[in-house]
């Protein structure tokens, strides 16, 4: 896994939720809200990859896990 790997991933993921974006304010509130929890899983992923002292390759592999962890989940709006 190498850092471009990981920034190709998080572009593909932006575009991925615009996929999901509507008129409707209910279902833009919750993709913002699914969006900002994967900011936040990924943040918490790198202090425990951190804490862990995880190398480089691992914690590129262990944000990329938190990135997607939920993309399952979108499909449901
Ligand atoms: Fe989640």
């Amino acid at each position: 896994m190498q850092k471009e790997d990981l920034a190709f991933f998080r572009k593909w993921f932006s575009d991925y939720i615009l996929d999901f974006y509507s008129s409707d304010p209910f279902v833009r509130e919750n993709i913002d809200l699914k969006a900002k929890h994967t900011k936040k899983v990924c943040e918490n992923i790198l202090l425990l990859a951190k804490a862990e002292k995880l190398g480089e390759k691992e914690s590129l592999l262990a944000e990329t896990v938190a990135l997607f962890h939920d993309l399952g989940a979108l499909n449901s709006f």
